[in-house]
């Protein structure tokens, strides 16, 4: 069987913990708990028949929202198959010899390079420095490297690299003419924090960004990549044409007009992932790391492991993110959890007292 990597698997977690689909609370995979915006479905429901046409394969629509939306220019922007598609298609393009990652991180980045057996250098953030990715540290393993690959805020450990260091980094980076690619999947919380308009001034950075996660679209697949003129073209050379489906354009263009979404969704994350960090904090037999996205990582300090835990969670209908198969983290103590409505997130706290304490 293939060999799935991340959360969110309904299917194994009811096959597995014999539980229904109504049953499920996923705290497993990053999605905005508020589900998908009321005026998206509307939207989609009303233009399911133009899914007997191709999609434009330019995105042109799609591309020109975007452009408004977050004030970079239209041909500095290319939309993907979620950014997933786009860390494939970027590892395939740049054609790298050696790539630096700092690790525990999204495992895609690893898979794409493997897949085009790329060398990789790995560098292990250290938990006595709570997983902090230090700039000298990083700056000190460029030598030989021609792509870097960074996540910020990062998965699984939800740190983040405030834009004043990120800067240097990425100075630094562009002088030495590695190309730099910026994972900012979960930054919608922090939105003035992004790179996404500096890729006017470093020819040599990629931004992507996903629309998946804080808009709850992930079976729809959806996500964009930010760069240079030059690089986009190169890129869209390589696309599989119409790799993003019809509806998934109309949705970018309506998602990204629904002004009361998203400021309901950035204002209830932000105010509950507060609370559940803080609750989490109290609940004797883990440690919780700070977190800057909809998510927070957590250490077992007791004797059960993040395997048993997991089990015992998904019994009740509440998946957890295990994270023993990130590499760079010791095996089974890390968990991932992400933050849901606040009625979900008192049962999980309530499951985990019983358990834990
Ligand atoms: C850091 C990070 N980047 C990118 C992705 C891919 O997201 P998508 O392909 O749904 O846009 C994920 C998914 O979990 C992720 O965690």
């Amino acid at each position: 069987m293939f060999n799935y990597l991340h959360g969110g698997n309904f299917e194994r977690a009811m096959e597995r913990y014999d539980i229904s689909l109504d049953e499920i609370i996923d705290f497993s995979a990053n999605i905005n708990p508020l589900g998908i915006s009321p005026k998206i479905k509307e939207v989609l429901v009303k233009n399911i028949d133009q899914l007997s046409c191709y999609p434009d394969p330019e995105c042109k629509e799609a591309k020109k929202e975007i452009s408004r939306y977050f004030k970079i220019d239209y041909e500095n922007i290319i939309l993907g198959n979620g950014s997933t598609e786009l860390i494939y298609l970027i590892v395939q393009t740049l054609k790298a010899k050696k790539v630096l990652i700092p690790i525990p991180t999204f495992c895609e980045y690893e898979r794409a390079l493997n897949n085009n057996n790329v060398s990789i250098n790995f560098y292990k953030l250290k938990e006595k420095q709570e997983f902090l990715i230090s700039i000298n540290e990083i700056i000190s393993q460029l030598v030989g490297i021609d792509l870097v690959f960074l996540c910020n805020p990062n998965n699984p450990t939800g740190t983040f690299l405030p834009r004043k260091e990120m800067l240097t980094l990425v100075k630094e980076i562009q002088r030495r003419k590695i190309f730099l690619v910026l994972d900012e999947a979960f930054i919608d919380l922090h939105e003035e924090e992004s790179f996404v308009k500096e890729v006017k001034n470093y020819d040599h950075l990629i931004i992507l960004r996903s629309l998946t996660k804080f808009f709850g679209l992930p079976g729809l697949r959806i996500g964009f990549g930010v760069s240079s003129s030059e690089l986009i073209k190169k890129l869209e050379v390589q696309k599989i044409p119409w790799g993003v489906n019809y509806l998934a354009q109309i949705a970018v263009r309506e998602v990204l007009r629904d002004e009361k979404f998203i400021s309901k969704s950035r204002f209830f994350l932000l105010k509950e992932k507060e609370f559940l960090y803080r609750e989490l904090s109290n609940i004797k037999g883990l440690k919780a790391y700070k977190p800057s996205a909809n998510f927070v990582f957590l250490k077992l300090l007791g004797n059960i492991s993040s395997e048993k835990l997991k089990e015992q969670l998904a019994k009740k209908g509440i998946l957890i993110r295990d994270c023993s198969n990130f590499r760079g983290l010791e095996k089974e103590k890390f968990i991932r959890i992400a933050v849901r409505t606040r009625k979900e997130n008192l049962k999980l706290l309530e499951q985990l007292k019983i358990i834990l304490m």
